[in-house]
């Protein structure tokens, strides 16, 4: 790995550079003409720090308590699906580094490694199982007690994925899971869960999806849910307050505000525009975390300051792997841990608990100059 990469952003054009084309288009593409993809990040660049000064910030701490769990720092890794595609380390490797790091990893449950093989690679990593439910529910009961087995400390539940979304290059690719490759959480021989391949039709993702996950799951299914697990559930997926307090009345333990990278219906707001009113309903009931368009230290800021209490990425822990696999991974990690310090400190906050609402705003404050 080249020591020149001192950003996300360097990560992530050399694995554009490398990746093949079919997982590159996968990893990156958003819903239809993608307005939401760059929304996520649009977003972020509107809001202002209003730093305060003259505070001993000589020492700080970055840790914080997730569902009573200790982290290091307010920034974790969102499930994102077949990561061998992007470095033979894989799963494994992405928690891992999560491991040393001292952060949270959510496997996907379409991953190229298994449960059991991420929790022996990475066992003191704190890691939650993100969890889709399957038409045929022996098969979710079977994932949940196998993250329950492995020590999977919660589950995150995507509700916003009754289909995935028009994701146009990967109709026009094709997509399918390159052949040496398979979803590791199937019997071997179950070739129509293990396999994605590709269609006439266009993405070998979408007939994977239709074919095998229920579209007519609703708020009672939640129930269901809680019935079969004792873990934590985080529901991940909701951008209204209107979800947002269905959530807290079906009992679940926290919110993840996400519009799944932008990768579902394009139009609707950035994650971090959605997360306010969330915050304003349920904050005070439930644990709200976000994912979307983080990439910069002063992104975890303004998503805290927001009400956040942890961050999420996806794509540039992916970027990290393609690059230099789990190391890779591991510099994304630390250049977030390592910027998000600098904002703490230039800020005057020594600690999450010092982020105040009022030290982040949109950009028309200051429209009145
Ligand atoms: C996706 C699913 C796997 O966005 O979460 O492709």
């Amino acid at each position: 790995m080249n020591s020149n990469f001192v950003s996300v952003k360097d990560f992530k054009e050399y694995a554009h550079s490398v990746l093949p084309r079919n997982s590159l288009d996968y990893y990156r593409s958003g819903a239809a003409e993608q307005l939401t993809l760059a929304l996520n990040k649009q977003a972020f660049n509107k809001l202002r720090i209003r730093p305060r000064m003259l505070v001993d910030v000589s020492k700080r701490d970055l840790s914080t308590t997730i569902l009573g769990e200790k982290v290091s720092m307010p920034v974790g890794v969102s499930p994102s699906a077949m990561q061998k595609m992007a470095h033979p380390d894989g799963e494994a490797g992405n928690a891992r580094a999560c491991e040393a790091a001292g952060t949270i990893y959510i496997l996907s449950t379409l991953s190229t490694t298994s449960i059991e093989d991420v929790a022996k690679a990475a066992p003191k990593c704190v890691k939650w199982f993100q969890l889709y439910i399957y038409t045929d529910r022996a098969i979710t009961r079977n994932l949940v007690s196998r993250a329950e087995r492995a020590g999977f400390k919660a589950l995150a539940l995507t509700v916003d994925a009754p289909l995935f979304g028009v994701r146009r290059a990967d109709i026009r690719n094709k997509f399918c899971l390159p052949k040496h490759l398979r979803l590791a959480n199937f019997e071997e021989t179950d070739s129509k869960s293990t396999k994605i391949q590709s269609s006439k039709e266009g993405s070998g993702l979408q007939e994977y999806v239709n074919g095998l996950f229920d579209a007519s799951i609703t708020w009672n299914d939640i129930a269901w849910l809680k019935s079969i697990t004792k873990l934590p559930i985080v529901l991940k997926g909701i951008l209204t307050k209107e979800d947002a307090i269905l959530a807290r009345q079906v009992g679940v333990q926290a919110i993840l505000v996400s519009n799944h990278g932008a990768r579902q219906l394009d139009g609707t707001p950035a994650s971090i525009e959605a997360l306010p009113e969330i915050v304003k309903a349920v904050g005070k009931d439930l644990e709200i975390y976000m994912d979307g368009g983080v990439d910069e230290g002063t992104d975890v800021f303004k998503a805290l300051a927001l009400g956040a209490r942890m961050c999420f990425m996806g794509r540039p822990a992916l970027w990290g792997l393609a690059t230099d696999g789990e190391n890779g991974v591991k510099a994304v990690l630390n250049i977030l841990r390592n910027e998000f310090d600098y904002a703490l400190a230039l800020t005057g906050c020594t600690s999450v608990r010092d982020i105040k609402p009022e030290m982040v705003v949109h950009e028309s404050f200051y429209s009145r100059l």
